[in-house]
């Protein structure tokens, strides 16, 4: 009879629809042992961490297992086909019942030992292992924003059908007319202290459908004529997307305000790049749901060492086999061909009903499995511009016990390439999902998940806020109290005033 082990195994979510507890999978990982299929070290070895992964439609198996590493594996895929241990094994408790644990976690165990002729397990890899911001599921994001309206038409279902209620919280009335009443108090402000510049520039980044700039710039304008004070003529309106289909399809939102709008093919991530011109003149600048769709990475600290979570994108040998079947595409050239459709769309195929059914498809089988490396032992930076080990671990110096969080990469570095432009009583306004604590990382799942044919990562504000105010910045949050239950917040920077 084996004797207990007392396992390492975490909660991360307070679902009460769960019916996988703590103790259920604690037996099953004795009786796998006690049934020769786990090693008995793996009953010290493995980290358990329990989920509930609110996202249906997401890029994980229900059990996920990963190996920590020291230094990183000689064979540089790591792709051995023995449990590697120490490792760390996620659960999703919302797709498994009791009954299926062990099976489940047999399957997480099992599916690198068949091969690739004998199991429907076997994963096609998309790429090495990598930070997640540079896996090639950013291309397919940058794809869906790309070829949305394809994508729209293909599914008959626009992209806000897929939020929460089924609209933007961009588009809230409310909300646009609290902050075109705050945005013309300050205007006003530096006009009575003679400090108004004779044009006022508005940055949006990442306009959608541009209906919230067109409600925008309606109730600004109304405000403006009922105070008679003259601003709306003084706006320079700067729309910003990367996706030329996106900016298209947002100019009948502002068509009123023509005369007033520029849309600019933008990199959410380095806006100075196309507005350095602007440095320090931007009045206000604002963002909603787009922090929460740029790349972004994962990284563990355990006992006070800093790993790095490299991911590697793959698909199930099955999937592989039925998108293949719909598609004509043999399992071999399947890797090859999904670069190609990365790169260049669904139109890489002749006919388009192909190319939508191969890209589609893809899409909802990718996968993405992780292993961590600990960041001392790396030669080469996982860090995204902006940041380093030091700052890092300062920032999170306060943060207790072990923690795995996200970097949100993509809105670090697109906050800090943005904040410059600020006019220096202008102030940023981000309208989205944030972490506002490092705690919350156990608290619940927060992304990637997959929104149609984008991803959603919550996004770390409180990294944003600590490097933004180790730069010169104040950052403060605000709740989005405009929606019943909505999880948004906005987060607002200005510049910190010199002997303030
Ligand atoms: C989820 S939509 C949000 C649209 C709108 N702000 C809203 O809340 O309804 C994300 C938008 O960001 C844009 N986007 C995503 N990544 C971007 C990037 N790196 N640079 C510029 N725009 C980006 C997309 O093209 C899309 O228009």
């Amino acid at each position: 009879m084996l004797a207990r082990h007392l396992l390492d195994i975490r909660l991360n979510h307070a679902q009460q629809k769960a019916t996988v507890h703590a103790e259920q999978v604690s037996e099953a990982l004795h009786e796998l042992v006690e049934e020769g299929r786990l090693p008995e070290e793996a009953l010290d070895q493995l980290r358990v961490e329990i989920d509930w992964l609110q996202y249906k439609q997401n890029f994980r198996e229900p059990v996920v297992i990963s190996p920590i590493y020291d230094a990183p594996p000689a064979d540089s895929n790591g792709n051995g086909l023995r449990l590697k241990l120490p490792a760390e094994m996620r659960i999703d408790v919302r797709r498994i019942e009791p009954p299926t644990i062990k099976q489940e976690v047999q399957r997480g165990l099992l599916r690198k030992e068949q091969s690739e002729t004998t199991s429907e397990n076997y994963r096609i890899p998309l790429e090495e292992y990598r930070p997640f911001r540079k896996s090639i599921a950013w291309d397919f994001n940058a794809l869906y924003w790309r070829f949305f309206t394809q994508w729209e038409n293909w599914t008959g279902k626009g992209y806000e059908k897929a939020l929460p209620g089924g609209i933007s919280d961009a588009h809230h009335p409310l909300a646009v007319a609290d902050s075109v009443a705050d945005f013309w108090t300050l205007l006003k402000d530096l006009d009575t202290r003679k400090q108004l510049p004779p044009e006022i520039f508005f940055l949006e980044i990442g306009v959608g459908t541009g209906t919230r700039a067109g409600m925008w710039l309606n109730a600004f304008r109304e405000l403006d004529a009922k105070r008679g004070t003259q601003y709306y003529p003084r706006l320079r309106v700067l729309l910003g997307d990367y996706s030329l289909a996106t900016l298209d399809s947002s100019l009948p939102a502002v068509r009123e305000h023509g005369a007033l709008c520029s849309f600019l093919v933008l990199d959410a991530l380095h806006p100075l790049k196309t507005l350095s011109f602007l440095k320090e003149k931007i009045m206000h600048i604002h963002t909603t749901n787009v922090y929460d769709n740029l790349p972004d990475q994962e990284f563990v600290r355990y006992q006070g060492r800093l790993y790095s979570v490299e991911t590697r994108a793959y698909v199930p040998l099955g999937d592989v086999r039925r998108i293949g079947a719909a598609s004509g595409v043999p399992v071999e050239r399947f890797r090859k061909i999904v670069e190609q459709v990365a790169d260049s769309g669904p139109d890489y195929f002749a006919g388009h009903a192909r190319g939508m059914t191969f890209w589609q498809q893809t899409w909802n089988a990718m996968m993405l499995e992780d292993r961590i490396v600990a960041v001392d032992s790396l030669k080469e930076s996982p860090f995204p511009d902006g940041l380093d080990e030091k700052l890092l671990l300062d920032i999170i110096a306060n943060v207790k016990g072990d923690v795995r969080f996200h970097v949100s990469s993509g809105a670090l570095e697109s906050f800090m390439k943005t904040l410059p432009l600020l006019h220096p009583r202008g102030y940023f306004q981000v309208q989205d999902i944030f972490v506002r604590d490092f705690g919350d990382y156990r608290r619940a799942f927060r992304g990637p998940g997959k929104m149609d044919g984008s991803i959603v990562n919550w996004v770390n504000g409180a990294l944003l806020k600590g490097v933004a105010e180790r730069s010169g910045y104040n950052v403060h949050f605000t709740p989005f109290h405009y929606r019943k239950g909505a999880t948004t917040s906005v987060l607002y920077a200005t510049r910190k005033i010199e002997g303030k």
